[in-house]
């Protein structure tokens, strides 16, 4: 009877095709962690030609998602091959392994244009730029928690948050009795793996405290080095230790369910999430597609939040290169590019996840704040995230415990008022100003915006606009010597 029913219903949805509400995205926010890299432990961390590889494939999932004419899923009024850089936001800290993810994503996303982007001159003859007409997206820099300068090449993200309280709080986790007990089953698993790590650990280093650190060594070297000392020691079972107690270390440094502040960068990205999408909202698509590269650390915090962890246990632990979590702004309302736009009450937030490189995995989808649905009325995906997201450096400030540098004066807050702007014009990077812009010494941002400006000037011969936010960073300074607290 109930199939009889639903053929029935299937069939006329068939006959009035007009009818069938076909779903339509509005826009996306998209946080994404970078490619494969060299350990952290040596230093000078870098993106490696694999991990160049998996962020491009991402970018290019989401190219056959949601940009291209042949999508699945078209984003409303997004320019399809040619990238209007009003309709795209992207930003990663200032961090090499970061910021070239993004560049290399944005291939993925935006590929050479080819013929499509050459132009006519005066006199008749067509130019076609370099690199078969390469495009040129800038990607902004985020200055936040976790998101400090150089983050890839720091031990422990939470160390250049610079958020007081967040600090001490995974700080107290290595006077937690669960780290003690940890550290004390796990000693002679960690001496034991001395001949291995020597090269870069000495005894007194192998132990739990270095549990990520000495993951991370052992992971690229697995990926990467063809012969490693006393390899036989490296078991599966051994490996899986390995990345347990790893994934144990940086959960618990991320996320404390009694210890909110804990989970700060969470809680910064929940903001910048809901301003950026806010933003499309408001400015009916003006910017559409959003993109964060940031570190892992983030999505646990952000999954402890939300309490992905009541889902599967999987997700307390550290997300594999290349992973995106995806929020989609959908509506079932009839629209149109520059036509009818949905009223908010129309319109729906669903939540993908990928663990890996989307290119080589599809996202799900999973429900959000332990419920049960994968798809939130606006309204209701506002009044969750409102319920931990940091907005603001005034709230930021006060959540932090801090009252100097860029909590000092009140006039600090207005760099986080910028980004409300609803016409996400000049104001592309919604995730810039907020919500501790200028945490980071304004001469580092300054110099590396202009040598990415430069750059693109050198090779493109564009002329660039400079950016409000710019202006707004050289009015901050300080905090820039951030104490790290190395786990
Ligand atoms: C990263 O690249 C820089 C510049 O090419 C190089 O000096 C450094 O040794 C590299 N780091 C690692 C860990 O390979
Ligand atoms: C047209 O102008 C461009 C740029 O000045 C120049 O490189 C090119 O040689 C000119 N073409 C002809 C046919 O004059
Ligand atoms: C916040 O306070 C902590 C502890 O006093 C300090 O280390 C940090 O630099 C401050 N952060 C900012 C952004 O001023
Ligand atoms: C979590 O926070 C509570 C309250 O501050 C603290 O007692 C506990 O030790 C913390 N646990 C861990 C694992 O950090
Ligand atoms: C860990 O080992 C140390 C030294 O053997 C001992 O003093 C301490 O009580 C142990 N702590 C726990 C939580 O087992
Ligand atoms: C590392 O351990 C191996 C085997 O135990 C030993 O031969 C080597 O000398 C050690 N290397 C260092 C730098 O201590
Ligand atoms: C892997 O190779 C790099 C570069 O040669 C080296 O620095 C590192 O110590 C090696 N890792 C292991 C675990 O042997
Ligand atoms: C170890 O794991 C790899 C990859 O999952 C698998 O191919 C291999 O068979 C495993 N080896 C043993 C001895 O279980
Ligand atoms: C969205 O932006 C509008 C206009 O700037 C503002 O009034 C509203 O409070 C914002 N809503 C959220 C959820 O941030
Ligand atoms: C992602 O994969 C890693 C293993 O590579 C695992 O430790 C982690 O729990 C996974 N996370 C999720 C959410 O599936
Ligand atoms: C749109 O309609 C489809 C089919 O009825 C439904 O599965 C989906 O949940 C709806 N989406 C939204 C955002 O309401």
């Amino acid at each position: 009877m109930a199939s009889k029913l639903a053929t029935l219903l299937s069939l006329v949805s068939l006959l009035a095709p007009s009818t069938a509400a076909a779903e339509t995205v509005l826009g996306v926010y998209i946080f994404h962690r970078h490619g494969d890299r060299t350990p952290k432990s040596l230093g000078n961390v870098n993106l490696t030609a694999l991990g160049a590889d998996q962020v491009y494939q991402s970018g290019s999932y989401y190219r056959s998602r949601y940009v291209s004419s042949s999508s699945s899923s078209p984003i409303l009024g997004l320019q399809p091959d040619i990238a209007d850089t009003e309709q795209v936001a992207i930003s990663a800290a200032a961090d090499a392994v970061l910021q070239n993810s993004a560049f290399s994503f944005l291939q993925g996303v935006y590929p050479p244009a080819g013929t499509a982007g050459a132009q006519e001159l005066a006199n008749g003859s067509t130019v076609q730029g370099p690199l078969g007409g390469y495009q040129y997206v800038p990607v902004n820099l985020v200055v936040s928690a976790t998101t400090s300068a150089d983050a890839e090449s720091s031990e422990w993200l939470q160390g250049g948050s610079g958020c007081g309280k967040a600090v001490v709080s995974s700080n107290n986790y290595f006077v937690s009795s669960e780290y003690k007990t940890t550290y004390n089953e796990t000693a002679d698993f960690y001496q034991a793996l001395l001949p291995v790590i020597n090269g870069t650990f000495g005894e007194s280093k192998a132990n739990f405290k270095n549990a990520y650190t000495i993951f991370d060594l052992v992971n690229v070297a697995t990926i990467h080095n063809k012969t490693i000392p006393s390899s036989s020691l490296l078991t599966n079972s051994t490996l899986d230790d390995l990345k347990w107690y790893a994934n144990t270390h940086e959960w618990n440094l991320a996320y404390n369910a009694s210890d909110p502040i804990r989970a700060v960068a969470g809680m910064t990205l929940a903001g910048q999430i809901l301003a950026a999408l806010n933003a499309t909202l408001t400015g009916e698509s003006a910017t559409p597609f959003n993109v964060q590269f940031g570190a892992y650390a983030s999505f646990l915090s952000f999954f402890g939040l939300a309490q992905m962890p009541a889902i599967s246990e999987d997700f307390t632990g550290v997300v594999d290169y290349a992973s995106s979590m995806v929020f989609e702004l959908v509506t079932n309302s009839s629209v149109s590019s520059g036509g009818s736009y949905p009223s908010n009450d129309d319109v729906s937030v669903r939540f993908l996840f990928v663990n890996g490189s989307a290119g080589l995995v599809e996202p799900q989808a999973y429900p959000l704040f332990g419920r049960q649905e994968t798809e939130l009325p606006w309204s209701t995906f506002v009044t969750e995230m409102n319920k931990f997201a940091v907005a603001d450096t005034k709230s930021w400030c006060a959540a932090c415990g801090n009252s100097t540098g860029v909590c000092a004066s009140s006039a600090s807050s207005s760099g986080g008022d910028a980004s409300t702007s609803s016409t996400g014009g000049s104001d592309r990077g919604n995730g810039i100003s907020l919500p501790v812009a200028g945490v980071i010494g304004a001469l580092v941002t300054l110099v590396v915006i202009l040598g990415i400006e430069g750059l693109v000037y050198a090779i493109a011969g564009l002329k660039l606009v400079k950016k409000s936010t710019l202006a707004g960073a050289t009015a901050t300074s300080g905090g820039a010597g951030v104490a790290g607290s190395k786990a």
